[in-house]
């Protein structure tokens, strides 16, 4: 291979003299890292060989320790007379742009480190503060509830209204230890580790359809199931989000939810009948409900996927692999 023309660029860009370039192909190649220029040789005899425009993207590292460069080639191929084949096209510098793309590709990862982070911290911080409501609120709830019921005893013999104010401070104490019970439950779902994925996804189930009042229908393997406490822990968050967006957003009556799994995969599917959503709506820049949920799954390597047909509800389905292993 030769190079018939070879602009003024090439010094700047190469490090290589034109004229050199010009006598000596090679010269230029010999500056694309080795690994590169096998590729770079393929795409060069696909390109004869097709008569397809010739593409690459590589490195490219000028002589004298300058830095590397990334550079684009595009050239068209034609038939000479001869039967040689002649490319006319561009070398062009990339650096910037793949520089830019670099940094890009590190901000992003960066993100995703902190949503990590913060998503651990939250549960952590979940789990302290339930940790405390039950410990500090629960005991003393408790000796409250024990201190009345004992009062009550002495009380037999007093007048009507003391014995009545006894009996609603009583009410009020027993909703407030079930007030404390139920704060506590969602922010440590003692019930997931207690009783597995499926039971807890009932329970909050039946939980969402008492506050909303829709028809909700839990499908889900009680047994042989066996999941990591990460992936049944993402998978019931992703589940509560769901449903809180379904309460917010979706004014459906039924709501149908199936836990499935394969060899690979858990997957976890929730449909409503709701008004249903748009691509714009889920590019809302305010709405951070689906992208957590979606980082979440990513962080398991898996990944959620929301459908929706208009005026036929939305569907969600989150599926996470079944080993660990980060995306
Ligand atoms: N089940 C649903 N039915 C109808 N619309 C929905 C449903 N789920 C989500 N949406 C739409 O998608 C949008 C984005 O949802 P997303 O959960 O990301 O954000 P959000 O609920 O608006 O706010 P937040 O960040 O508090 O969750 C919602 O604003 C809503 O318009
Ligand atoms: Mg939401």
């Amino acid at each position: 291979i030769s190079f018939s023309y070879v602009s003024q660029g090439c010094e700047a860009l190469t490090g290589l003299p034109e004229a050199q370039v010009r006598a000596d192909a090679e010269s230029f190649f010999r500056l694309v890292p080795a690994p590169e220029r096998t590729h770079l040789s393929a795409t060069l005899d696909a390109s004869a060989a097709q008569f397809t425009t010739w593409n690459w993207a590589g490195r490219l590292l000028p002589p004298h320790g300058a830095n590397e460069k990334w550079i684009n080639i595009r050239a068209r191929p034609r038939r000479l007379d001869s039967g040689e084949i002649l490319w006319d096209g561009l070398v062009f510098d990339d650096t910037q742009g793949r520089l830019a793309q670099l940094e890009v590709e590190r901000s992003r990862e960066e993100l995703r480190a902190l949503s990590r982070h913060l998503q651990t911290i939250r549960e952590e911080e979940k789990a302290r503060i339930a940790r405390e409501v039950h410990d500090e609120l629960g005991s003393t709830l408790t000796a409250l509830k024990m201190d009345l019921d004992w009062l009550g005893e002495h009380l037999e013999s007093a007048p009507g209204p003391i014995a009545q104010k006894r009996a609603t401070m009583g009410k009020l104490v027993e909703a407030a230890v079930a007030a404390t019970r139920r704060i506590v439950t969602d922010l440590r779902p003692s019930i997931l580790d207690d009783l597995g994925l499926a039971a807890a996804l009932r329970w909050q189930a039946t939980e969402f359809a008492k506050h909303t009042g829709a028809r909700v229908d839990v499908d889900a393997p009680e047994t042989g199931l066996h999941i990591d406490r990460d992936i049944a822990l993402a998978l019931f968050r992703i589940f509560q989000e769901t449903l809180t967006n379904v309460a917010r957003h979706a004014r459906a009556t039924e709501v149908a939810v199936k836990l499935s799994s394969n060899d690979d995969a858990l997957i976890l599917r929730i449909r409503d009948n709701g008004v249903g959503l748009s691509e714009d709506d889920l590019r809302k820049p305010t709405s951070l409900g689906i992208r957590g949920m979606r980082e979440r799954a990513r962080q398991l390597g898996g990944d959620i996927s929301v459908s929706a047909e208009p005026g036929s509800g939305t569907t969600v389905i989150i599926s996470i692999p079944r080993s660990k292993r980060a995306a």
